[in-house]
């Protein structure tokens, strides 16, 4: 049998991985400044992780949701403390479309409404839900379309996100705490704070997808934490395993649980939540949060320093760098000729750095010097 060839890939095969670097099979070593897709949080192969899913499997790796499962509970506890959402309940899930999916549900749930509320260049997963709030029509089918409305407002746009809200029978407002894959945009503090507003007024549920721009990612737990708002909703996913799939829907007190309302056979099993539990211990030990404010500010300043680099967007280490043309050729030279893994965004003339969060000064510089002599 043979894949399904749907992802572009480069033809590097990794081998081996620690903290920011990975090595190729010719034991060539990258520096991983895309962090798989912003899914490494506290470093690739990180002991403590590693020796706490190898304790775990050694003595059960799975059960499903109908028995017990303690190291649930742990993983609820550490998260709700250190994310600051301790009176929120905890539903586990694999993936970050299914998170959302989830969520979006549960607002129609709870307020028996089915309209959503989304924004232009948002990426919110492929599956049947997330597609349809997902501003991207080319990963959609036919299927995927209108099987509820969406209304796509521009980000940070007041005065179209009032005219959204009046419309009858409004479930739900989806918006990402960063953009990703849309490149880097962020509602800015005044308009969270008025969409928190106007969705309190009129009984709409407000869902943060923190999927990629949370865990510590923008300097704060969550990205929306860098205003005062407490969103219904928070998904996460990408950081919470370092790796191993996990996922989680955060859910404010006001929306009880029902039995059979949400479930999955894998979701929050005690491998995952080994995975989830070390990542939070590590994350909170080696004060990764601080070191992400401290070596943004210091990457932030030093890419301002290259004249071509013409604006540096995100938030912590969620940077996108624009460049006045497209940036596909640049990241394969910072690939093949200086081994440094970046990223891509929709909007093809954005860089994205999603690098492990512990990633040094030092480490950042060596990239700066790399775009300096690729742009120059
Ligand atoms: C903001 C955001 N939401 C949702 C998703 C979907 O997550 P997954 O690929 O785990 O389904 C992604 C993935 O890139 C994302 O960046």
């Amino acid at each position: 049998m043979k894949l399904f060839d749907v992802y572009p890939r480069f033809p590097i095969t990794p081998v081996k991985a620690k903290g920011v670097y990975v090595w190729d099979e010719n034991n060539t070593r990258y520096l991983d400044l895309y962090g798989g897709h912003g899914v490494i949080s506290i470093g690739h192969s990180h002991p403590q992780y590693t020796k706490a899913i190898e304790n775990q499997v050694k003595k059960i790796g799975f059960y499903s949701n109908s028995i017990e499962i303690p190291i649930q509970k742990e993983l609820a506890e550490k998260l709700g403390n250190l994310s600051g959402y301790p009176d929120y309940a905890l539903f586990l899930c694999n993936s970050g479309a299914e998170a959302n999916d989830n969520a979006i549900k549960l607002a129609s749930f709870y307020n028996h409404k089915k309209t959503v509320i989304a924004f232009k260049n948002s990426f919110h997963g492929r599956t049947g839900v997330t597609l349809n709030v997902t501003d991207d029509p080319k990963i959609s089918a036919s299927i995927n379309q209108d099987n509820f409305k969406v209304i796509y407002v521009p980000l940070n746009d007041t005065v179209a996100f009032d005219e959204a809200i009046k419309q009858p029978d409004v479930s739900s407002v989806i918006i990402e705490g960063i953009q990703g894959v849309g490149g880097l945009d962020y509602p800015n503090v005044e308009f969270l704070e008025y969409i928190s507003a106007a969705c309190a007024q009129h009984e709409v549920i407000l869902i943060l997808d923190e999927i990629q721009s949370g865990y510590g990612r923008s300097g704060k737990f969550f990205a929306h934490q860098h205003s005062a708002i407490k969103p219904d909703l928070i998904t996460t996913a990408k950081g919470m395993g370092n790796g191993f799939p996990i996922a989680g829907l955060l859910i404010h007190p006001k929306i009880e649980a029902q039995k059979g309302m949400l479930g999955t056979t894998f979701g929050g099993n005690h491998l995952a939540c080994a995975a989830g539990v070390a990542v939070l211990d590590v994350l909170e030990a080696e004060n990764l949060m601080s070191n992400v404010v401290d070596v943004s500010a210091y990457l932030v300043k030093e890419l301002a320093t290259i004249p071509q680099v013409i604006k540096v967007k995100g938030m912590g280490l969620m940077l996108g760098v624009e460049l006045a043309y497209p940036v596909d050729e640049v990241r394969l030279k910072l690939l093949n000729a200086y081994q440094i893994f970046t990223g891509n965004a929709k909007n093809k003339y954005v860089l994205r750095i999603l690098p492990p969060l512990g990633v040094t000064k030092k480490q950042v510089k060596v990239f700066v010097n790399a775009l300096r002599e690729i742009v120059s």
